[in-house]
């Protein structure tokens, strides 16, 4: 019988980097049963109870692996950069790569923000946002949004936006250009302090099946 306690919990992204996530898995010899995945089971088994699949939003993800709920993740850098949780970041799995870029309707302001007293900054990233600008010495509010942020531009809500640019095409459609790239991002599998340590054998085993395949 399966001990529990060998077995490993994977939190991994919902969304975006799903698809992605699950063939560099399947590559690396963790299969998801397709009939599973096709179900509305948030947490399923995985080579025969080897490991446990937990899918959660991308910024839930780190959440999940700082409280041990999950021993392993992945997500975005930007969504760890965002997060700023304590967790172990073994392995950049070089897949999702995107942008983090501030954006806008170029001719507003470019980026002599000297024009504007505080900048309007729409966003999903907020403490990046609030980073980035701050260091160059912008004040700036920050209007949070949970999606579709090219939308706060063209209403007037915001005068720019911080957000991730993976084609390009949803800024181009929308009439939007990239003013300034704040870091690259990749997917990266992030390891529960904890369970670093006490599944030693077991985080080393899923970090070097992967590392394989990358
Ligand atoms: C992301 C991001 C941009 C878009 C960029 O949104 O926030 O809106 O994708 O991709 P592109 O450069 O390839 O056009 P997502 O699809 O995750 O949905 P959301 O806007 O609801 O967050």
């Amino acid at each position: 019988m399966e001990n529990n306690n060998r077995r490993l919990t994977i939190a991994l992204s919902k969304g975006r980097l799903q698809d992605e996530t699950l063939a560099l898995f399947a590559r690396a010899g963790i299969i998801v049963d397709p009939a599973e995945l096709n179900s509305r089971k948030l947490l399923v088994n995985s080579n025969a109870g080897h490991y446990s699949i937990v899918f959660v939003k991308p910024p839930d993800v780190p959440t999940y692996v700082e409280y041990g709920v999950a021993d392993a993740g992945v997500c975005g850098r930007d969504v760890l950069l965002e997060s700023e949780a304590d967790v172990h970041e073994p392995l950049d799995l070089k897949i999702g790569h995107c942008q983090i870029a501030v954006a806008g309707k170029g001719e507003v302001v470019g980026d002599d923000y000297n024009l504007l007293a505080t900048v309007r900054v729409a966003t999903k990233y907020p403490r990046i946002a609030t980073t980035y600008f701050h260091a160059k010495g912008v004040p700036i509010e920050v209007v949070a949004l949970s999606g579709s942020v090219e939308l706060a531009p063209l209403l007037g809500l915001s005068d720019r936006i911080v957000d991730l640019v993976e084609t390009g095409r949803t800024l181009k459609e929308n009439g939007l250009e990239v003013i300034d790239v704040i870091s690259e991002s990749t997917a990266r599998l992030i390891v529960n302090r904890a369970s670093f340590h006490l599944k030693r054998v077991e985080v080393s085993a899923l970090i070097a099946k992967l590392s394989r395949v990358i």
